[in-house]
Order: structure tokens, then sequence, then C-alpha cells
């Protein structure tokens, strides 16, 4: 409590943090973290960020060679102009495969402690070669990965000026990807919620302040999405429908097979596989199935589908889903009973919470790979 009191009137005038404290108030109690503007992302002590790092990460970023066929690099997957992400309720997957979960956004996965929907890895370094690898992302051979790079003579210099060895070793390519990550994220000054936090009080509507005032209190969108990432990065199980692509299609479903078995789960969770469990295929505990770590809220506007699946196309559906007290199984909602109005104006917060354009991206220009012979020795 005496935490948020301070860290509110730093950031809010005084009648901005009349607002704000009285809808915050109601769940001060339970200690959890007001919503507030994001400070610049962490950066790992052994991958410090230089210009040169981020500009490597982001041609490898784009690099189809850092995959099986040399054309599944990360940005396939994660297009700046879909949010960073593929737009489509499941993300596609390696040709001739399908994958089984929605392509998450990289903006602002910076600032994860959890990574993934059911959050198994804790950094950035250490996801980027699973996506690379996963035979249903980019299905690379980690040595194979390094030797293509290792024949590109534009890589070899820069990867000795970024790292100082010799040759690209592949785990520096992931270090260079990392922080080039770190800079895909929100900038404050271009989000009406974070200039609102900043004594702009005309920054948000009328109906984004009665929005603010439901997501802080009646809605209770606060007690998971908070923070100043609008997520606690615990993992629930709203009971998010099935993705139909489950029951009709056999690509989608050799996947979901090929999870749980790879995942280890015991045989009669995978004979009668029929849906994504979540948290439970990493702790394997019956009371983990269809959880999935609470996402961000931040930059909605531009990240849709919703949902661990993308079953939901907009967030009016996603309010429905929540006004509605979740889907079937969930553990932890109840119906809410928001008027027409209300839904509105939760809406107009939500995407107040998101900057004004989406972060887009020019393509960078992606250096030739080399006969051993035009090598310099
Ligand atoms: C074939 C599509 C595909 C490719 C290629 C791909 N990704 Fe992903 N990415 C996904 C999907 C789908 C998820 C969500 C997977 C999950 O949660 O199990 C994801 C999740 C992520 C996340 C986690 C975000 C969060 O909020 O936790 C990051 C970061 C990420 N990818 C970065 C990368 C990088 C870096 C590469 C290249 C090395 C890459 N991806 C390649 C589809 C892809
Ligand atoms: C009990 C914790 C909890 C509460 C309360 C909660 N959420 Fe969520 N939210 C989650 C989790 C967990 C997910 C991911 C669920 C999944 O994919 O299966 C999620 C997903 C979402 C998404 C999708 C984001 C994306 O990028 O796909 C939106 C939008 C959202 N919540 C908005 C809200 C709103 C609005 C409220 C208040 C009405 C709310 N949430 C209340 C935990 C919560």
């Amino acid at each position: 409590m005496k935490n948020m009191k301070s860290l509110a009137s730093a950031l809010l005038t005084p009648a901005a943090m009349l607002v704000a404290f009285s809808v915050q108030s109601t769940l001060a109690s339970e200690g959890v973290p007001p919503l507030a503007t994001l400070p610049p992302p962490p950066i790992p002590a052994d991958n410090p960020m230089t210009p040169e790092k981020v500009e490597l990460g982001k041609q490898l970023f784009w690099d189809g060679r850092l995959s099986g066929n040399g054309t599944m690099g990360c940005v396939v997957c994660h297009q700046p102009e879909l949010g960073w992400g593929t737009g489509t309720p499941i993300s596609f997957g390696y040709p001739g495969t399908e994958h089984w979960r929605n392509s998450q956004t990289i903006l602002n996965s910076a600032y994860y402690n959890k990574l993934f929907w059911e959050g198994n890895v804790t950094s950035l370094e250490a996801q980027a070669p699973p996506a690379a690898g996963g035979a249903v992302a980019g299905n690379g051979d980690g040595s194979m990965m390094e030797m293509k790079i290792r024949f590109v003579p534009e890589y070899v210099e820069a990867f000795r000026e970024v790292f100082g060895t010799d040759w690209p070793h592949v785990s520096q390519a992931w270090q260079a990807i990392a922080a080039f990550q770190r800079t895909i994220v929100t900038d404050p000054e271009k989000v009406p919620f974070d200039r609102f936090l900043a004594g702009d009080e005309d920054a948000l509507s009328d109906a984004a302040k009665r929005g603010m005032a439901l997501y802080n209190g009646k809605a209770g969108c606060i007690a998971c999405h908070s923070g100043a990432l609008a997520s606690d990065e615990r993992y629930y199980n709203l009971g998010v429908p099935a993705a139909p692509e489950f029951s009709s299609d056999p690509l989608y479903q050799i996947t979901l097979r090929w999870e749980l078995y790879q995942k280890g789960v015991p045989e009669e969770v995978y004979l009668a596989g029929s849906d994504d469990l979540g948290l439970y295929h990493k702790t394997k505990r019956p009371a983990d199935k269809g959880k999935f770590r609470t996402p961000s809220l931040r930059e909605l506007r531009w990240t849709e589908p919703y949902m661990h699946n993308g079953v939901f196309a907009t967030l009016a559906e996603v309010v429905d889903f929540y006004d509605a007290g979740g889907g079937e199984g969930n553990t932890v909602l109840t119906p809410i009973g928001l008027t027409d109005e209300e839904k509105s104006d939760l809406l107009a917060f939500l995407e107040a919470l998101s900057m004004d354009e989406p972060l887009l991206m020019e393509e960078p220009e992606l250096p030739e790979t080399a006969t051993w012979a035009e090598f310099p020795k």
C-alpha cells in the first residue's frame, strides 16, 4: 500500500491520482500492483546491448538461414505488420506441419520473466533455440544453422566485431536476436494511458476513464493483468474453448498428439488428447490442465486474434467471454454482469493501452552466402 501510494504520487497529477486511486484501492488489500508505465526493459549482464549487436540481431531475425529449409526465419511468424505475430488464430507451422498455438507477439516480450503460453522458458536467449529448432516452427539443426552463418563473410565480420570470436557461434546468434527483441517495445509517449499517467488528463476519453474504473473495480481485470506489463505472469484456466482445428484437421491433430507425446504425458492423457493442456505439459499436475500464462494487455489493438489459440477475433468477443464468467472448465472467473455501455467503456480503456500506431519496421538487407574459396583467410 505504501509503495503504491508513493508510486502513484510520483506518476500522477492530483486529479488523475484521485481517479486512479479510488478505483485501485478496492484491490489494494490483495497487494496487486497497479498498472503503471513500463520502464526500459531489463538487460541481462551477460548480454549487454550495443547498436551493432541489435543491428546484427535484426538481420538474423529476418534470416531464413536460421531455420531448416532456408525460409522459416523468426519474422515469418512474427511479422511487424501483423502485430509481430501471424494474424491467424493458430500460427502456421513449418512447411508440411501445422502449429498448435497462436503466435504470440514479440512486442514487449523483453519484459516477461516467463516466455511462451505455458511460461516454460525464462529468457529470450533461451527462447530462440527452441523457436528456430522446433519441429513445427523453424525446424533447424543447431550445427547446420551455425555452418550456414559461417559461410556468410559479412556475418563473420559482424560477429567478430560484436562478440570478438573468429567464427560465428549459433549461441551468439540467439544473443543478438534477443538484443534486437529488447528494442521491440512500447514507447510510452505514444500510449494514451501512459500520457494520462504522466499528467495529461485529456489523453483518456471519458469512456476510457470509466473503463479504467471498471478494469480496476467491477470487472476485476487488475487481479491478473496487473503492474506495468498488465500481466502477473501467473497461470490460470479460463476455460478458453478448444481450437476448432483440433477436431477437424488431421495435421493439427498430429501436432497436438506429437506435443503430448514429446512432453511425456501419461499414456491415457496422450490417447485422449483433444486439446492443448497448457501448464500441465510442464508440471504433469492434473490441476494445471488448461492453465496458461496471463498475457500482457499492452498493444492489443495491433495483436489480434486473442488467447493461446487465437479463438477470439476481436476484443469485444473477449469482453463478452469474461462477462459471461469464462468458459467451460474455468476455475477462476465468475459472471460480471456488465451493461452494454460498460462493455464499450472497458473496450475504450483496453484500446488506450496500445500505441497510437503499430510499431512497423523495414526489412533489413541480408548478406550473401559465399563459397569457401571466396573467403578472406
Ligand atoms: C512457425 C512459426 C514460428 C517461427 C518460425 C518462430 N516463432 Fe516465435 N512463436 C511462435 C508461436 C506459435 C509462439 C507461441 C508458442 C508457445 O507458446 O508454445 C511463439 C512464441 C515466441 C515468443 C514468446 C513470446 C511471449 O510472450 O512469451 C518469442 C519471444 C518468440 N516466439 C520469438 C521467436 C524467435 C526469436 C524466432 C526465430 C529464432 C521465432 N520466434 C520463430 C511461432 C513461431
Ligand atoms: C484470473 C486471472 C485473469 C483475470 C481476472 C482476467 N484475465 Fe485476461 N487473461 C488471463 C489469462 C490466463 C489469459 C490467457 C488465457 C488463455 O489463452 O487460455 C488472459 C487473456 C486475456 C486476453 C487475450 C490477450 C492476448 O494477447 O491474446 C485479453 C484481451 C484479456 N485477457 C483481457 C482481460 C480483461 C478485459 C479482463 C477483465 C474483464 C481480464 N482479462 C481478466 C487471466 C485473467
